[in-house]
């Protein structure tokens, strides 16, 4: 008997590898934290070598140090960073180039020109996304137009596209496949056709042979090559992170929301079996499909999350390691009227504005570091109470809690300051690695390791819950001043 789900959880910042046994307790994790590379200003890069050598490693890592053989994982479980974009060589699988991260702005301008061009309401419509760069279609044109011969490589069944899903899939067992949820942050995708659009192919110009295979997020997709593990391994799961998360979080039912605390920010509310239509500028994307069934998710996307605090450490200095912000933010009583709008790579939802930069407005002369921490963390919460407010007037009915998870939602101190934004408890579960969790429970549906969502939903339990404390009049007033925060912010670079 089999005693455990590999879970790879390959994020923007870190790749990380977690067991987990059959009660969804989390057994033993590995992290590594890879280069990222800013070669102008708003470009993001990854090698992809970088990423599969990293994932790799801490998947070995973890099974060395756990003492668990191949043999004794059911199967394994992905949770990929979404959107960022790898061409690779099929016969080689040498990459043709740097990876584009969803960060990446390099494409602002091509989305411009579309917009001017009047595609934006049909992208809309058949993909669910914004017209933005967040998306790979634009990243996936620009390595085509930039990498030369590429386009006519692509065409002729040379190269593979992929996210970080496909990547991996084909690195671990040679399979060019991504998932439905994966699909459907390409721009590339029909949502309501569950396929490949021809005519936004056409209009990124993107031949079809480049493309993976669609897959279901819960389904096998292949074994493992046996010297990766020591034997192969069934790869039988595969979800974008923050579709994992909200999996993971067993929000498996219309209107229930969860928020990670990541790199960035990402709220999601199961939506159901049909595509959500917002008027609220959040986003309309596919969840997971288990066996013949497709659950469609409504997002908000924050770009800048947890990543605001790695600023503090990298960029500012103010901080040594990333856990020193919550004492520093705690050693002031409130953020001394500094607001920080990390609009570092544009602004996501609900404003869009990939031309905003990041700005620090209400400084005085007795404002410290620890203020610009204080404000740095409160700034997490603000974007995220944002999502919510756009997400409660799309929702047919009210969000009656949110599930936090990610690195940020341990500190205590930022849970209370959301819960008091947002107007609505705020739970953290026991795991809060939800995200590699989502994925283990996908891979482990798939092999007969749990038997059914309700198992599974049994199994989430809650560690603490933070219920607002503060009064309606303060929270719309600091709320009020958060978006003249934002506005100062926006178009910053146009
Ligand atoms: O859409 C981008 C998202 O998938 C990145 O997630 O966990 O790396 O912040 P994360």
């Amino acid at each position: 008997m089999t005693d455990y789900i590999l879970a790879l959880d390959q994020g923007t910042t870190s790749s990380r590898a977690i067991l987990f046994d059959r009660t969804g307790r989390l057994c033993a994790s590995a992290s590594q934290e890879f280069p990222q590379h800013f070669p102008q200003p708003g470009w993001v890069e990854h090698d992809p070598d970088d990423i599969w050598n990293s994932q790799l490693a801490v998947a070995r890592q973890v099974l060395r140090e756990a003492h668990v053989a191949a043999h004794q994982v059911a199967a394994i479980g992905i949770a990929n960073q979404r959107e960022t974009t790898v061409i690779w060589e099929r016969a080689t699988g040498r990459p043709i180039a740097p990876a584009i991260v969803w960060q990446d702005r390099r494409t602002a301008d091509a989305c411009e020109a579309l917009r001017a061009a009047g595609k934006a309401a049909m992208i809309c419509e058949r993909t669910g996304l914004e017209l933005d760069s967040y998306f790979s279609a634009t990243k996936l044109a620009w390595l085509l137009d930039r990498v030369p011969g590429a386009r006519t490589r692509a065409a002729a069944g040379e190269l593979c596209f992929g996210t970080v899903d496909s990547w991996l899939a084909y690195k671990l067992c040679g399979a060019h496949v991504t998932d439905v949820g994966n699909a459907s942050r390409t721009m590339l995708f029909n949502i309501h056709l569950l396929r490949w659009d021809a005519d936004l192919l056409a209009l990124f110009d993107i031949p079809a042979a480049l493309l993976p295979e669609v897959v279901p997020s819960c389904g096998n997709v292949g074994m493992t090559h046996a010297d990766l593990f020591g034997a192969p391994i069934a790869l039988a799961g595969i979800a974008g992170d923050q579709q994992a998360a909200t999996f993971g979080q067993a929000c498996h039912h219309s209107g229930m929301v969860k928020n990670t605390y990541g790199t960035g920010c990402f709220m999601l509310m199961h939506a159901g079996a049909q595509p959500a239509v917002s008027h609220n500028r959040l986003l309309s994307t596919v969840g997971w499909r288990l066996h013949t069934e497709t659950c469609y998710l409504l997002e908000g996307s924050v770009f800048m999350g947890g990543a605001t605090v790695q600023w503090l450490r990298d960029g500012l200095g103010i901080i040594r390691q990333s856990s020193d912000v919550e004492p520093l933010a705690a050693s002031v009583p409130d953020s001394g009227g500094v607001l920080l709008v990390p609009a570092f790579v544009g602004l996501g939802a609900p404003q869009w504005d990939p031309y905003a930069r990041g700005t620090i407005v209400g400084l005085t002369r007795g404002s410290t570091a620890a203020h610009i921490a204080r404000a740095a963390v409160e700034a997490i919460a603000y974007q995220s109470a944002q999502l919510l407010q756009a997400m409660q007037k799309d929702a047919r009915v009210p969000v009656a809690e949110v599930r936090a998870d990610g690195g940020a939602a341990r500190n205590d101190m930022l849970m209370q300051f959301q819960a008091d934004l947002l107007g609505v408890p705020v739970l953290r579960p026991k795991v809060t690695e939800t995200t590699a969790l989502g994925a283990a429970y996908l891979a482990g549906l798939t092999v007969g390791f749990w038997a059914s969502q309700e198992e599974i939903a049994a199994q989430w339990r809650c560690e603490r819950r933070f219920d607002p404390a503060m009064n309606a009049d303060r929270r719309a007033a600091l709320l009020a001043r958060w978006g003249r925060a934002v506005e100062r912010a926006q178009a910053w670079e146009q």
